[in-house]
């Protein structure tokens, strides 16, 4: 029998829980000679927090890795998945389709052992706006999303506008929201905002006509609403939440719409986590600490651990600037292990994303790349610990999607594979006029 592969686990983790609570990933390569074989399985810890990325250039198997991690969380038995809950950012709109099987590799499913099928505990959401055309065209969204006005800090308005601290459209929004405080009101929407730089009298009419019509223009986001969508809506236990921004991708200030949901939402797992978090502490003290007890005892008011999955991360977390995202996802980057919230981050520019996703994850999966600042991003990362570079290690995978090196930080070790097949259809494909079969021989 093949030793089977364990990332992100420690030796003592792995003699407390053996393989329970970790995910096939796929297999190692071996190169003997001039072939290169698969052989172990390589599994992936779930339930403890890591931060994960996932780089490669375009079209190298980032979002499928992506989504098989989420395939396997899922797929995790019962008692295991009921205390994790996967959100996932779509950007491009691509990861609706995982509800549907993966006909179209059903030869290379086989070769691995695998049948095709759809997620069945998998929800889309949709910006309020865009709820009834997405549904028009047939994604099969299942609830809209929406946000408060309210909600969003003066920090956070500039930002999603683009503007710099110092513009006179930002000092007047600060202006504003100070004044509805000392109002009292802490719920409003667009028009109380737009309503109130109306009637101020300290700014000039230039600047509030141009507050006015930013703020005009951020009704027709299809995203506010008055109630705004509970937290509570997009956690659910042992499913994926997909919130599909795809709609965003066009337009010009996309990124600084989508920056805003995920530093809003990201600001509110992390306070629900928190307070989940005692209560962790709490059963564990009174039964003996263990992931694998929590089953019987969760409490309503108690949040399964988070997996939040996001693509093109480097707009939303760039090494230079800020975005509405950067404040909270730093924080949960350092400090996302206590309350048990995992990252899952992918780029294919990792010489363009904050440094402290670097610094701070613990397993990386390195599809190809090419750009030469990617390279060297990453090559400085891995020199920490193997004193090697990427790219001899790369130069030893075979040219299929899906290929990787996976550096585990846990053991310090690293590891060329190939990422298995999904089993739910995957989105995003480019479209391709001849139609091949995929199930070419892998040595399996
Ligand atoms: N592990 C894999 N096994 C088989 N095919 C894969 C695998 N990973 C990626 N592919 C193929 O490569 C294509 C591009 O992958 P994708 O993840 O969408 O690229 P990107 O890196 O741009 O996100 C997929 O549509 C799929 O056909
Ligand atoms: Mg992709």
């Amino acid at each position: 029998m093949t030793y089977n592969i364990i990332i992100g686990r420690t030796e003592s983790d792995r003699k407390k829980f053996g393989e329970k609570g970790t995910i096939l990933i796929g297999r190692s390569y071996v190169k003997m000679g001039q072939t290169t074989t698969l052989s172990n399985y390589v599994y992936m810890d779930v339930i403890k927090s890591h931060v994960v990325l996932i780089v490669g250039k375009r079209g190298s198997g980032k979002s499928y890795s992506s989504s098989v991690i989420t395939e396997g969380i899922i797929d995790l038995p019962d008692e295991i998945s009921n205390n994790l809950s996967v959100i996932m950012l779509d950007t491009m709109g691509v990861f609706w389709t995982m509800k549907y099987p993966n006909e179209k590799d059903t030869g290379l499913l086989e070769q691995w052992g695998l049948k095709a099928k759809g997620l069945e505990r998998i929800k889309i959401f949709t910006p309020i706006g865009m709820y009834e055309y997405s549904k028009s065209i047939g994604i099969p969204t299942d609830a809209p999303f929406s946000i408060k006005a309210s909600e969003l800090s003066g920090e956070d308005w500039r930002l999603a506008f683009e503007l710099s601290s110092s513009h006179p459209v930002s000092i007047l929004i600060d202006k504003i929201l100070g004044d509805l405080a000392d109002l009292r009101k802490e719920e409003f929407n667009v028009d109380d905002i737009i309503n109130l730089i109306q009637k101020d009298n300290t700014f000039s009419n230039e600047t509030k006509n141009e507050a006015i019509n930013r703020f005009k223009a951020s009704k027709g986001w299809g995203l506010f609403s008055n109630e705004g969508t509970k937290i509570e809506v997009l956690i659910n236990r042992g499913a994926v939440s997909v919130l599909d921004m795809s709609a965003y991708a066009t337009s010009s200030g996309g990124w600084g719409i989508k920056a805003l949901v995920v530093g809003l939402i990201s600001k509110k797992i992390f306070v629900e986590r928190m307070l989940s978090r005692k209560l962790d502490e709490i059963e564990s003290i009174r039964t003996g600490y263990s992931y694998f007890k929590i089953k019987e005892e969760v409490s309503e008011d108690k949040k399964p651990l988070i997996w939040f999955i996001l693509d093109e991360a480097h707009e939303l977390l760039p090494a230079i600037g800020k975005t509405a995202a950067t404040d909270a996802l730093v924080t949960i980057l350092r400090e996302g292990r206590q309350p048990g919230i995992s990252l899952l981050l992918i780029t294919q520019q990792p010489g363009k994303i904050h440094s402290d996703v670097l610094t701070q994850s613990d397993i990386v999966l390195a599809h190809r790349l090419t750009a030469k600042i990617d390279v060297e991003a990453f090559n400085s990362m891995m020199q920490s610990y193997l004193g090697d570079t990427l790219t001899s290690y790369l130069n030893i995978l075979p040219a299929d999607p899906g290929a990787a090196i996976v550096l585990d930080d846990n053991s310090e070790r690293l590891y060329p594979i190939q990422v298995r097949p999904k089993v739910s259809w995957h989105g995003g494909e480019s479209p391709t006029a001849i139609k091949f079969e995929r199930s070419k021989n892998l040595g399996l």
